[in-house]
């Protein structure tokens, strides 16, 4: 029988279940080095100077703990167990030089899925759930992320999330740092408007 959509992914939740803590960190843990630059490289997931040169030899403990208090889409595999994750924060402005309208956003701050879990469309399906969780609440939808991340950045394009402001170099030499958006589409629908 087909999957119902959406069906591998819980409903957004503030806050990590405490059994889901050991898997987030395990995966965050996994994809450290994958990240430009490293999170164990970075003290929060809202910092905005991102040109760092020290390792944290813990991991990316104090990420992970800037992190675990926002909001998360779960990813599930077969059991159960969680293998990828999206964390995000509401009620975000975009920098004032972005060529977006002005508004709250829901801003991603860091997805990963394991790497036996990749293509699977699991990220995808994150991203139209929170698309969809945005419009119903007025918000638009925001993210950063590195110039060479081709494949977070091809999926963002197919979801309509396109580059509102570039910080040249911001990354290190020749690596930018690219500030995505899909504006708010209609008002909040509770709100009466
Ligand atoms: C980026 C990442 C989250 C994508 O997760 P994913 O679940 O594998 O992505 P999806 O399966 O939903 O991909 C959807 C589409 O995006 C594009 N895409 C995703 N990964 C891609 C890649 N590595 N290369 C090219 N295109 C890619 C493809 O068009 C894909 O559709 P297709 O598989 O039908 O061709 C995952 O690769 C990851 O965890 N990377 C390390 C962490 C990271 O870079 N996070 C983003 C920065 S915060």
């Amino acid at each position: 029988m087909e999957e119902r959509v959406h069906s591998r992914i819980d409903p957004p939740r503030h806050g990590l279940d405490p059994k889901d803590l050991d898997s987030i960190w395990e995966i965050l843990r996994d994809a450290d080095g994958q990240f430009i630059p490293p999170l164990s490289a970075r003290t929060s997931s809202v910092q905005s100077d991102l040109i760092v040169s020290e390792l944290d030899p813990d991991g990316p403990r104090e990420y992970f703990d800037s992190m675990r208090t926002q909001y998360f889409l779960i990813a599930r595999g077969t059991k159960g167990r969680a293998v990828g994750f999206m964390s995000f924060r509401k009620n975000y402005r975009l920098p004032e030089e972005a060529s977006a309208p002005p508004g709250l956003y829901y801003y991603v701050s860091t997805v990963i899925i394991e790497r036996a879990h990749r293509r699977q469309g699991l990220t995808r399906e994150m991203y139209e759930l929170l698309l969809e969780d945005a419009d119903h609440h007025g918000h638009g939808v925001a993210t950063r992320t590195w110039s060479t991340n081709a494949g977070h950045l091809a999926l963002l394009e197919q979801l309509g999330i396109d580059v509102v402001h570039t910080i040249p170099d911001g990354r290190g030499r020749g690596v930018d740092t690219l500030y995505l958006a899909r504006p708010p589409r209609r008002e909040a629908a509770d709100d009466g408007a």
